[in-house]
């Protein structure tokens, strides 16, 4: 290697850079490409298929390059993070170089886990980031994120075969990434991407601070949290990571709970598998599972919150009961459900869009797409408020945001570009600054138009131009013949073989008016648009929890939906040992016999009887039988309707299959 001092400044400050981020991909700012370089240079170049080129960095000295166009970086991130790098993305901050060099920081560190960019999201499922903090023998903490909707959980696991509990867990969850410390080694085959941090990140005193800073509380009990250390370290280190990562991302994490799998039906991951709940056993796609059948939502906050649904049964039967009342209602009466249905079929990702707007990474779109939502829900709340005492729990997160559309219906025009850059964002009326300046620049612009004219007129020199190029800017030209006749306030500014070109103090005023204008009116238009993000950012809460109740609402009509197309029955749910299922069918086999008719079967437990077997010849439907009969009370513990002709069903807490 050459001497420090040989080295180019340039070269100088991405080592400083580099040398913080030694296990991600450095994307390097310059000018209108990301450049990557020596080894980052020939794993981006490898991965992408894009060219390696070299760079001088010191006399004699050319390392690796190769560089992304900064508009289509996304496209090429998001292969990047399917193959499980990190990248991070280093910008130039400031307007001007110091010493001939822009000051460059890294903004972000992108990793599978900690995603909000809209093209690189999965939106019918959730992008959860985990982080797993294995304590005492048979312990072990979990907390997720989601930092696209803004969830974010933690629970403490106790389990004597703790393996098979975690990867019960995560199979549930699925992440994209989890970090854990790097000192421990997790069972084989979990599903996502694995981050290993240094083992002081997963220390109790240092994440309790981290999570008490965060919440801005004095302690962690209301969180739950007293008798959970695990769970506050594992949701303390997950902060700390997104500080690192997604910094952004932090101030949307504003709701935390704790939870614990004794709420919900245990499932470990062979019986999740095995019953094809949200993934066939094939290829790991929706196609023949349950969740294909049962999901007629139609937006993706439902998509997603069915998918929640499918994977966490109950285990309290009146929140069954709730949920069953409230599909009761929708599948009774179809025309509300499809009434329904219409109505929230067009509403917008509500969810991630007030996220970005609270993470300041919106874009005028996204508003668009909001107010259109907001719009729809005083006529959604009234449809389904009248008279339905069974949706009232729901009802009462659900708000019509009429202050926040009132400023979005204000403030936005009503069809604005794509982006910042080009003007027109903000409607004409909203601010009295903005209009003054469109209204001066349209006003300099006519006079300019005029100025040949009215010059002509004043001067009564026929011959007298206006015209511009990009030395001088607008100029008034005269034929040397007239030339004399010039009036004495023209100002010469150039002298050409047949003509005199002259500027005037007033033309040049105009001139800059028009020409600062467009920049003033982005720089206007960029900081209404940040303000109204930031009042936005404010009812977060609350568009929240419009987005969960509209969530709900499609979920609860999308079991209704599944309830009607394939005719199944209200199955009475009790806390009593018994299981009575009449001609019950399996509900994804059912639908896939083409031609043949199903043949229904029951199921029934006489009293005191726990065991049954089941014989048969080859291909008789043994098998079919046993997941039908899970399936069923499965789907009951969901709040579901279920394919049988009558069933009671006693509650669950746990399925256990091989089959
Ligand atoms: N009740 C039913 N009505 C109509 N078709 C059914 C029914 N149950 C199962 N089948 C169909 O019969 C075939 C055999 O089902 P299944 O695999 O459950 O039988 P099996 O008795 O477990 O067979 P094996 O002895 O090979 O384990 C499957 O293709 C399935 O779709
Ligand atoms: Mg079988």
């Amino acid at each position: 290697m050459p001497e420090h001092d040989e080295i180019t400044p340039i070269r100088k400050q991405y080592l400083q850079i580099k040398r913080q981020y030694p296990n991600a991909i450095l994307f390097f700012r310059l000018g209108d490409f990301y450049e990557t370089f020596d080894q980052d240079a020939e794993t981006t170049s490898r991965e992408l298929d894009i060219v390696l080129t070299s760079r001088n960095v010191a006399k004699g000295v050319r390392i690796p390059m190769a560089g992304i166009p900064h508009h289509a970086a996304e496209n090429y991130l998001s292969r990047l993070i399917e193959r499980g790098y990190h990248v991070a993305i280093c910008e130039q901050v400031g307007d001007e170089p110091v010493k001939g060099l822009f000051p460059r920081k890294v903004v972000r560190v992108v990793t599978p886990g900690t995603l909000l960019e809209p093209g690189l999201l999965p939106s019918e499922a959730n992008n959860y980031l985990v982080c797993i903090v294995p304590g005492e023998p048979d312990k072990a903490g979990i907390a997720y994120v989601d930092i696209s909707t803004g969830e974010f959980a933690a629970t403490e696991l106790a389990d004597s075969d703790l393996s098979s509990a975690l990867r019960a867990e995560m199979i549930r969850l699925r992440p994209a990434e989890t970090i854990h410390p790097e000192n421990i080694s997790l069972p084989d085959g979990l599903p996502g991407h694995f981050s290993p941090l240094p083992t002081w990140r997963f220390e109790q005193a240092y994440c309790q601070d981290v999570l008490l800073r965060h919440f801005e509380v004095a302690s962690l009990d209301g969180f739950g949290l007293r008798s959970l250390p695990l769970a506050a370290r594992a949701a303390g280190a997950i902060l700390q990571y997104l500080e690192e990562t997604q910094p952004a991302a932090l101030k949307l994490l504003n709701r935390f709970s704790t939870y614990s799998l004794a709420d919900f039906m245990a499932l470990d991951a062979a019986t999740r598998r095995n019953l094809e709940l949200t993934e066939n056993i094939r290829g790991g796609g929706i196609k023949g599972t349950l969740l294909e059948v049962l999901d007629n939502t139609v937006t993706p906050m439902g998509k997603r919150l069915i998918r929640q649904w499918v994977s966490k049964p109950l285990l309290d039967v009146d929140r069954i009961c709730r949920r069953q009342e409230a599909v009761s209602l929708f599948f009774e009466n179809g025309l509300l459900r499809a009434e329904l249905r219409a109505a929230l079929k067009p509403l917008t990702d509500l969810e991630r869009v007030i996220n970005r707007v609270a993470g300041g990474t919106a874009l005028p779109r996204d508003l668009v797409a909001m107010r259109s939502t907001l719009m729809r829900l005083p006529a959604l709340i009234q449809l389904v408020s009248d008279n339905y005492p069974s949706l009232s729990g729901l009802l009462r997160y659900f708000e019509p945001c009429s202050e926040e559309l009132n400023l979005l219906e204000s403030a936005l025009a009503d069809d604005p570009p794509a982006t910042l850059h080009n003007p027109g964002v903000i409607r004409t009326g909203f601010s009295a600054e903005l209009d003054g300046i469109v209204e001066r620049s349209r006003h300099a612009r006519e006079w300019i138009a005029n100025l040949e004219s009215v010059e002509r007129e004043r001067t009564k020199i026929k011959t007298l131009k206006v015209g511009y190029n990009k030395v001088f800017g607008y100029y008034i030209e005269i034929t040397r013949a007239n030339s004399n006749q010039a009036p004495s306030e023209y100002i010469r500014k150039q002298t050409l073989v047949n003509a005199e070109r002259y500027i005037t103090p007033e033309m040049k005023e105009y001139e800059a008016l028009v020409l600062n204008a467009e920049d003033r009116i982005r720089e206007i238009e960029g900081r209404i648009f940040t303000e109204i993000c930031e009042r936005l950012s404010a009812s977060t809460a609350r568009i929240i929890g419009s987005a969960r109740a509209l969530a709900e609402l499609d979920v609860l009509a999308s079991l209704a939906e599944a309830a009607a197309v394939n005719g199944y029955i209200r199955p009475d749910v009790v806390a009593e040992d018994v299981l009575s299922v009449r001609d019950g069918r399996h509900p994804v086999v059912e639908r896939t016999l083409s031609g043949e008719r199903f043949v229904p079967n029951d199921v029934v437990f006489e009293d005191g009887e726990r065991v049954r077997i089941i014989t048969g010849p080859n291909m008789s439907g043994k098998s079919t039988l046993i997941r039908q009969a899970a399936l069923i009370v499965l789907m009951a513990q969901i709040g579901s309707f279920v394919p049988a002709s009558s069933a009671k069903i006693g509650v669950v807490d746990r399925i256990f299959t091989r089959i």
